[in-house]
């Protein structure tokens, strides 16, 4: 695919660790458009962390940032947008989503996820007591949402960037 084919924006969704931010940027050089991230966004415009956001403003400041945020590059030209885990489980965020993008659902199992996120301290929902358990919790319930993207990429633990990167662009 080129960029004159991708005619709507490549939406990515997923847990943390699924590797939306990694295969993004890698499908955005394949296809030669541009990447976005939501979370990156949010950042760069409160000149803070996701994790100072959520410890200064709470949760609902970031999810109505991250709304804004998805709002606004869904309605510009075609990328890649990669979201926040937490992005695709909120009506508004999906119907947005799916009215002019197509999302992607990167499905990791949790033994990958956790590989990937445990030695991070960049992840507010995981500061638990246990954070194993909560990620355990916030996959399971997110799972049938994630389920309800266009196209699903399963994700294996041999599976390198590139070749996530190519399951997208076949699936698209
Ligand atoms: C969140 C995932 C994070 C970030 C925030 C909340 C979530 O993004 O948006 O910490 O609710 O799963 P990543 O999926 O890029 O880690």
């Amino acid at each position: 695919k080129t960029p004159a084919e991708l005619k709507r924006t490549v939406v990515l969704v997923g847990m943390m660790g699924a590797g939306k931010t990694a295969v993004g940027k890698a499908l955005a050089a394949r296809l030669g458009v541009p990447f976005r991230d939501s979370d990156a966004e949010i950042e760069a415009a409160a000149a803070m962390t996701i994790a100072e956001i959520f410890e200064r403003d709470g949760e609902a400041f970031f999810r109505a940032r991250e709304t804004e945020v998805i709002r606004r590059l869904i309605s510009g030209p075609p990328c890649i947008l990669s979201t926040g885990g937490g992005a695709f489980l909120q009506a508004q965020n999906r119907e947005m989503i799916s009215a002019k993008g197509v999302s992607v659902w990167l499905n990791a199992d949790l033994a990958l996820l956790w590989s990937r996120v445990k030695n991070k301290d960049t992840r507010p929902l995981l500061r638990t007591p246990d954070p194993y358990a909560t990620l355990q919790e916030i996959y399971a319930a997110r799972t049938p949402i994630y389920a309800r993207a266009d196209i699903e990429v399963a994700s294996q633990p041999g599976y390198t960037i590139e070749t996530m990167t190519s399951r997208v662009i076949d699936a698209l």
